[in-house]
């Protein structure tokens, strides 16, 4: 960290003695004042709920400038990755800080490829499960479930031992998601099969039968590897701070890994893929674009409680990047699948339209996010709605495990442990229960 020649004061009006607070620059972005003297010195302590405007920690990985609407990792723009890149080079780029060379992505890939089959037990594991279980619920189970059989990949403290988690956890994602559907719909689990890509073959262990050859066509398969890209990571958000914050124990990867996977599935944040298309099917059934005028009153009216799902975002107060590229993802899939006309993408596109023009959007900045259209995508592609949160949980694993792994490997780095404003009853006696 850098420090700045500038210093910040903190004065109290009730004349205890002024503070000094060093300020850091970051490379890019908003300087921090480093408070962690603040309780020592003065007793007191920073209030604030949400992390509005607490840096956690430092970090190299991901950059986002809300305003512009820029996503970058490891100092490339997102847009680029998506469009130079594929998933398994984002994810060498997320965890060693550069592009692999050939040699490098040859190897990494081979790795990974070699690592995508789960231990036969994992399937009484499944069994256990009722079939109409949530996907990310399923998946929560199945994932802390992998610190029971990968023993030997559970130090966190051990870079090997991570290393090889990583490996183990972004190759298995894919076949577990895959396996968490095919158990959902009562048909039997597709095996990886290492000739095909990481995209490919997902497709592959979703949607193949044992009946039949199955070839992954090329615009889903580059269409869900993007899909992956997009999700790979962005920084501090809330699954990845729990991951840092889990992982700070000293808990193994997959433990760690686990509850970022819990975290994710929350409708204001990984969940919102789902509640975004289940929002674009009940305005459809309600009867469509005609009906686009009454629900955008709706979201508009803070009684209702309904918002408009996959618009706003905490640091984006511009356009996600991420959505335009998911935009023209959409075209391309709908058009591969003669889908242009499919009616949910004609209401996403209006309600799109009428909410960049609307006066409360506009007041409160909220433009779509990537959730809006890649809910669409995915339906297209044939993937049933409660998966799509555990898709973003599959691209994510990556960002999880890098985040996770710069935290521990930072000289800084402490066990999470917030603190708080009591404002409950002070010390008072228990009285027996019958004077209660
Ligand atoms: N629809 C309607 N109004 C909204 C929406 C929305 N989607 N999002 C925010 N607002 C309004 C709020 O009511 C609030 O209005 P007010 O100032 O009059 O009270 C104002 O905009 C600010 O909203 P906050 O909730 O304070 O903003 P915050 O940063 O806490 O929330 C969040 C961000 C949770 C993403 C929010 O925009 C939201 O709920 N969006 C819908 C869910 C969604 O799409 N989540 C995906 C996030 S991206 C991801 O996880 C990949």
């Amino acid at each position: 960290m850098t420090p700045s020649d500038v210093k910040a004061t903190l004065s109290f009006s009730d004349g205890s003695p002024s503070m000094d607070l060093p300020i850091y620059k970051g490379s890019i972005g908003p300087d921090v004042i480093d408070i962690r003297k603040l309780y020592a010195q003065t007793g007191k302590f920073t209030y604030d709920p949400g992390f509005l405007s607490t840096a956690s920690c430092n970090s190299k990985i991901t950059y986002i400038d809300g305003d512009k609407g820029e996503l970058l990792y490891r100092g490339y723009p997102i847009e680029q990755l998506a469009t130079q890149c594929d998933f398994l080079e984002t994810c060498y780029l997320l965890l060693n800080g550069e592009l692999p060379n050939q040699a490098e992505k040859d190897e990494f890939v081979n790795r990974v490829t070699k690592h995508t089959m789960v231990n036969e037990q994992m399937q009484f594991f499944l069994r256990g499960f009722r079939r109409d279980a949530h996907p990310m619920a399923v998946l929560t189970g199945l994932v802390g479930g992998m610190s029971a059989f990968y023993h030997d990949s559970t130090d966190i403290n051990n870079a090997e031992h991570r290393k090889i988690a990583a490996i183990r956890l972004i190759a298995k994602m894919p076949t577990l998601v895959a396996m968490a559907y095919k158990y959902s719909i009562g048909q039997p689990y597709i095996y990886p099969r290492n000739d095909l890509s990481y995209a490919g073959n997902f497709l592959r262990m979703m949607f193949a039968t044992p009946c039949e050859e199955y070839k992954p066509n090329p615009v889903l398969e580059r269409a869900m590897d993007r899909i992956f890209i997009l999700h790979a990571d962005h920084e501090q958000n809330a699954s990845t701070s729990t991951v840092r914050l889990c992982g700070s124990s000293g808990t193994n990867p997959f433990a760690a890994i686990a509850a970022g996977v819990a975290c994710l599935w929350g409708p204001a944040h990984g969940g919102a893929n789902e509640a975004c298309l289940n929002m674009l099917e009940e305005i459809q059934a309600m009867g469509g674009v005609s009906k686009v005028g009454e629900f955008m009153n709706q979201v508009k009216d803070k009684n209702s409680g309904v918002r408009l799902m996959g618009f706003g975002h905490r640091v984006y107060k511009n356009y996600d990047p991420r959505a335009k590229l998911m935009q023209e993802t959409c075209n391309e899939v709908l058009a591969e699948l003669g889908l242009e006309n499919d009616p949910l993408f004609a209401l996403a596109k209006k309600l799109e339209q009428i909410a960049l023009e609307d006066d409360y959007f506009v007041q409160r900045k909220l433009y779509p996010n990537v959730d809006f259209y890649s809910g669409i995508v995915q339906r297209a592609i044939g993937i049933p709605v409660p998966l799509f949160t555990a898709i973003f949980a599959l691209a994510r694993t990556v960002g999880w495990i890098a985040q996770l792994d710069e935290m521990i490997g930072d000289p800084e780095y402490k066990i999470g442990r917030p603190r708080q404003l009591f404002v409950g009853a002070e010390k008072r006696d228990v009285k027996p229960i019958g004077s209660r």
